[in-house]
């Protein structure tokens, strides 16, 4: 017979197919536009390594300029912990615990008492380099810090520019501490990796 054959059942199912893989295709590739791999070298990370930084925190609450500050006070008076205190910090980091000496960088704020009983605070900062290579990055320290203990471990969860996909932790010891105002000089000595 002459003209056009009739599509067989089988042609029509296997065009009906192809259409179907194409508009599946195409719903996929839709989906995952928001997301790529990309290759390390193109952010510029190239090989990682291990830094040591060794500071000294300066929590200054006296005088007529403090760098930390209570924001909400403690839950209850009788707490021996001050427990829910909320202090903000914006306090320097120098090289040596002489609060003259080079100013490397700032901790920019909070610690938290979060412990009922013990003496665990809540820290959560922002290591913000001012000066040098590192000026304009920062590393963020996020973790408990039982203050009454000799040496005490922090996290270092992250950081920006230099410190771009930071990890490590940070050790905490107190120099020097002073009851009647409650001014302390802590050494960190953070042990990050980055690249
Ligand atoms: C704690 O004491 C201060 C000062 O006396 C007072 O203003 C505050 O209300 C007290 N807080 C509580 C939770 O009792
Ligand atoms: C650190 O960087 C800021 C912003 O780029 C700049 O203004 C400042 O002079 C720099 N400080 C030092 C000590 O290099």
């Amino acid at each position: 017979m002459a003209g056009i054959s009739p599509i067989s059942t089988t042609h029509f199912l296997f065009l009906s197919f192809l259409l179907f893989s194409a508009v599946a295709l195409a719903i996929a590739e839709d989906e995952n536009s928001f997301a790529r791999t990309v290759k390390r070298k193109r952010l510029g990370l190239r090989k990682e390594k291990l830094s040591h930084f060794r500071l000294y925190w300066h929590d200054v609450l006296s005088g007529k300029d403090p760098t930390s500050i209570q924001i909400v006070p403690p839950v209850s008076n009788t707490s021996m912990t001050r427990f829910g205190a909320v202090q903000m910090i914006d306090n320097p980091l120098t090289e040596t615990p002489d609060p003259k000496s080079k100013l490397w960088g700032r901790a920019e704020g909070l610690y938290a008492s979060a412990s009922q009983e013990g003496s665990g605070l809540l820290m959560a900062m922002n290591f913000a380099f001012v000066s040098g290579k590192y000026n304009g990055s920062s590393i963020t320290v996020f973790g408990r810090n039982p203050f009454l203990e000799k040496v005490r471990e922090m996290p270092v969860i992250g950081g920006s520019g230099l410190f771009r996909f930071a990890r490590g932790y940070a050790k905490a010891s107190t120099v020097n501490i002073d009851f009647t105002t409650g001014d302390a000089v802590i050494e960190y000595n953070i042990y990050v990796l980055h690249y």
